[in-house]
């Protein structure tokens, strides 16, 4: 399975990514823990990535590239990717459509988990006591929710427009979620 997954922040992405990587048996890979597992060296190589992340504004594409192309290489490997945070503009979404042509790392689909903004800023600040700092601080949240909403929202028209795009309702438990989206995914696959 090759899947990408998008949302809101705080909509599941990476609790249904953990989930549906399992029922696949496929690798769940995450472009933001990626970057916070990488943060330090980042940072300290002078990128600023710190910066961006705790800020709720994107990362270079580049570095986004470069950080994702060696696990997405090895998921194609072993059963396919659950992928969740990327891409994020219409600009990653054409590059990585052009990189995996030929790679052929075409996605079979992609799941937007559709939520309500109320619901998810809850969620968020419910999270904050975990120690993402990107969740400590409100302004943030209305911010990562603002970027989805200009530069991410329009990614909703281009996967519709190739034939790859399910709607799944990812409002309940997490359980309910995933089976709503693998029900999505039979009648589309
Ligand atoms: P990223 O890590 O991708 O964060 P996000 O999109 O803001 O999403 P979250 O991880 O906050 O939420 P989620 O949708 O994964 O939900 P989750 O399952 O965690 O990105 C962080 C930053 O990295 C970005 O702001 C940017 O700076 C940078 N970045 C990342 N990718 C980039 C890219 N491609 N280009 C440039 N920059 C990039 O759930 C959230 C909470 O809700 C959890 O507490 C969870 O337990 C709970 N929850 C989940 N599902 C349910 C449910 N069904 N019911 C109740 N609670 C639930």
């Amino acid at each position: 399975m090759k899947l990408i997954l998008l949302g809101v922040p705080g909509s599941g992405k990476g609790t249904q990514g953990r989930l549906l990587a399992e029922h696949f048996r496929a690798t769940h890979i995450s472009s933001g823990e990626l970057l916070r597992a990488h943060l330090t060296d980042l940072t300290g190589s002078g990128t600023g990535v710190g910066e961006y992340v705790r800020a709720g504004e994107l990362v270079p594409d580049e570095v986004v590239l470069s950080l994702l192309h060696e696990p997405v290489m090895a998921a194609l490997e072993r059963g396919g990717y659950i992928l969740d945070g990327f891409p994020r503009t219409l600009a990653q979404a054409e590059l990585a459509t052009e990189h995996a042509l030929g790679l052929g790392a075409t996605p079979d689909a992609v799941a937007y988990l559709e939520i309500p903004d109320a619901t998810v800023r809850r969620r968020l600040l419910g999270r904050s006591a975990e120690g993402r700092l990107d969740d400590s601080d409100a302004a943030v949240i209305e911010r990562r929710l603002q970027i989805f909403h200009e530069a991410t929202q329009p990614l909703l028209g281009y996967y519709s427009d190739r034939g790859l795009l399910v709607t799944v309702d990812a409002s309940g438990t997490p359980e309910e979620v995933e089976a709503r989206t693998l029900a999505a995914l039979k009648a589309r696959l």
